[in-house]
Formats: structure tokens, sequence, C-alpha cells
């Protein structure tokens, strides 16, 4: 039959990292591409000791329904760990755990975006959350990016001159795709402008707790005095990205109304690894545990920084991410990251093409985005190698 599907989702395209995720299958192909964190990072053996003990004595509720705004006992760990390690939240703010972070952004553009409202973006940014707000069939506004976070000049400017601005949408830090942080000036400044045009920011935060070096930047949440900042933040690469992990943390009101849209969206998130994640903070040292993936993905940092340098300098220009899990590269040449990736994926090394993370798709970007904690360090060096041919020969 001819499906006549809402003309909201019609721009919407199949990621294009999902696309070249599918080449990536074949085992002779080195992935740069994913953005997946590392198997070694998972803490399986602890997660499956809990999990016996749940199914043991407290499958029943384990396996019960529970309520939205998430698992008591997870809700509770989450703040006090956001407020004591990280002073996020107040006597104002409330807690909803999510299935992902994910989901953080569609149940905000759910609550706050009616069709034709603008969103204000970072370009580039996370394509997961590009692709939500236009599935609501926001407006997008991208601004661009700086290697000190985005241009808070244009951010202004757009501010100023777009028509119902309903959110600006930042990954401050370590931003996905460019690994880049907020600088704590423009951190103050994106608040100021938050509070003057009265705009609701959401902070994504997924890679805050990957830091492998330099000094730790207060979140914009954390500076947040009146209720102008949705935080978003993911058990994905702290724990697994399998067990759908997030939360939000906002002022009552916005938390009030996501509970009722993540009610008809899922009811509440799986409540079997909720209590596995609930339990895993009591009864480990979660610090530690972090601490720990930091160092693997700080060596894997290292190992592509240096094979980088070592065979890519005179033809990509990159700066070495203080965290996450990306690494963002432009061309020196000035060409079209789309043909980088094609040269390289025909030489066995996939990459995603800059362009894929745009606000506006059609215009090309000289530069790709590469991954480092999925690969080996094997693959690290000789991924690199032939990146380096690749775009020698473009
Ligand atoms: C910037 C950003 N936000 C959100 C997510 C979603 O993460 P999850 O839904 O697994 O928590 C990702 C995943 O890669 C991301 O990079």
């Amino acid at each position: 039959m001819e499906y006549n599907f809402a003309t909201r989702i019609g721009g919407l395209k199949p990621s294009a990292i999902r696309e070249i995720l599918k080449v990536t299958q074949d085992p002779s192909v080195i992935s740069f591409a994913a953005g997946n964190p590392s198997p070694e990072a998972f803490p399986a053996r602890e997660m499956r000791a809990i999990s016996d003990d749940l199914f043991e004595n407290h499958f029943a509720s384990a396996l019960q329904y529970g309520v939205s705004e998430g698992y008591t006992p997870l809700r509770e760990l989450t703040m006090k760990r956001l407020r004591e390690k990280f002073s996020i939240g107040t006597d104002d703010d409330d807690l909803i755990i999510l299935s992902g972070g994910q989901q953080g952004m569609d149940l905000t553009a759910k609550c706050f975006l009616n069709e034709g409202d603008t969103i204000i973006t970072e370009s580039p940014s996370f394509i997961g959350s590009l692709n939500c707000f236009r599935s609501y069939g926001a407006k997008l506004v991208g601004i661009p990016m700086q290697r000190d976070g985005l241009d808070v000049d244009a951010l202004e400017q757009a501010l100023k001159t777009e028509k119902n601005v309903k959110l600006l949408y930042l990954i401050p830090t370590f931003q996905n795709p460019t690994g880049y942080c907020l600088s704590i000036e423009k951190r103050k400044r994106v608040l100021e402008l938050a509070q003057l045009y009265d705009v609701p920011v959401i902070e994504d935060n997924p890679y805050y707790e990957l830091r492998y070096s330099g000094s730790p930047i207060p979140t914009l949440k954390s500076m947040d005095t009146d209720g102008h900042v949705i935080y978003v933040g993911s058990y994905s690469k702290v724990l697994a990205p399998g067990i759908r992990l997030g939360f939000a943390c906002a002022n009552k009101k916005v938390i009030g109304k996501l509970t009722v849209v993540k009610q008809v969206s899922d009811v509440h998130s799986n409540l079997f690894f909720q209590m596995i994640a609930a339990e895993y903070i009591k009864r480990y040292d979660f610090d530690a545990h972090v601490a720990e993936v930091c160092s693997i993905y700080r060596r894997k940092r290292d190992a592509m920084a240096d094979a980088l340098q070592k065979y890519c300098a005179d033809t990509l220009d990159f700066v070495k991410p203080d965290g996450g899990l990306f690494l963002w590269c432009d061309i020196r040449s000035g060409k079209d990251g789309a043909e980088l990736c094609r040269l390289s994926g025909k030489r066995g090394v996939a990459a995603v093409p800059g362009v894929a993370f745009s606000v506006d798709p059609s215009v090309p970007v000289a530069a790709i985005r590469l991954n480092f904690s999925l690969p080996t360090f094997e693959q690290l060096e000789r991924g690199s190698m032939l990146l380096g041919e690749a775009a020698r020969e473009l």
C-alpha cells in the first residue's frame, strides 16, 4: 500500500552513521566511525552478580511495572552524586530516570516545541538530537562551533533575530562530534543570554565524566541560578549503553511535564536495569570504576593522537581532546570530508564525514570525525596510517 506518513518525519534520513556502521560489520574494516564505548569498560562481572541476586531474591519487583519517574533508589543515588560531586540540582529541582540520555532530548522537545518553533543548536552537533528536533517539525538554527565552544556572538544574533526560539541545545563538554569544550567565559555568556531572552537550555552532558587531562569545567547546570538549564545525563558511557539508562535534572515544573510525556512514551525505563544500576552504585566504588574507564580511554586517545601526528600531520589538523570519545579532524586542503571518507573506506578504514553532523547538510564540510574508544591499539595505529594515505591521495 501507499503509506501516508506524517509530513514532520518526511525529511528524516537514516543517520549517515548508522549507514556507515553497516559497512563496519565487515571484520576486516577498521572502524573509526562508531561512537560506542569499549566492552572492556563494562562492569559485566559485577552486573551479573547483582542480576543473579535480583532474580533469586527480588524478581517480583524487578519484573513488575514501575513508576514513570524512575526507581526511587536510583533516582536518589543519582541526585546525591550530582549534588555532592558536581553541585548540580537545587531544592527547586527534581530528577527523572530516562531510557538513555537520548530520551531526554525527545521528551523535552515534545514538551516545548510546537511545529515551526525554533531550536538553536551548535553546528556540527549530535545527529541523534538534530533528527529528534527535526521529527517535531522544528526549525533548526545552527551556530558555528569554535575550538572553545559555539560562537556566542552568533548565538546572540540568532536569539535577537529568530522568531519563536523555544530551546537552546548544547553539548558543552567534550562535544559530539568535535570533542571541544565550551570555555568558562562562554558558559557564563550563554547563561546570561538564556536569562536575557528567557530561553531554556538543554545541557546534554553524556561525556562529562570521561576526562583524561586538564581541569574540570563547571557544568552550565551548576552555574544556573534560576532554572533555565535542563540537564541531561547518561549511564551509557560510564556503565553500558545497552542498559539504556539516562536522567534529566531540572526545575520541578519541567520534570513534572517530562514525567507525563514519558508515561505516554514508554511508561518507565527498564526497571530490572535500573535496579542493577542502583545496586552497582551502592555495592561498588563507582568513582573508581569511572577512573578505570578513563584510564582505558586516555591510553586510546593518546594512541590515536600520536598516530595521527605521525601519519596525518601534513594533511589533517586536530586538537587532542581532553576527554570524550571523539577527535575532529579538519582537512588542511579544505577538500570535502565525504570524499576523504570514501577514499579511506576503499583502504578499509571507516570514518564519518563532518557533514553528517551539520544542521544544513547541503554544504560540504572539510572535516571528519574519528572515534578512538572502540578500535584496538593496533587498529588505531594502522587505521591512522591508512587514513594518512587516503588524505594524501585526496
Ligand atoms: C551528545 C550525545 N547525547 C546523547 C547521546 C545519547 O546517549 P544515550 O541515549 O545512550 O544516553 C549520545 C550518544 O552517543 C551523544 O553523543
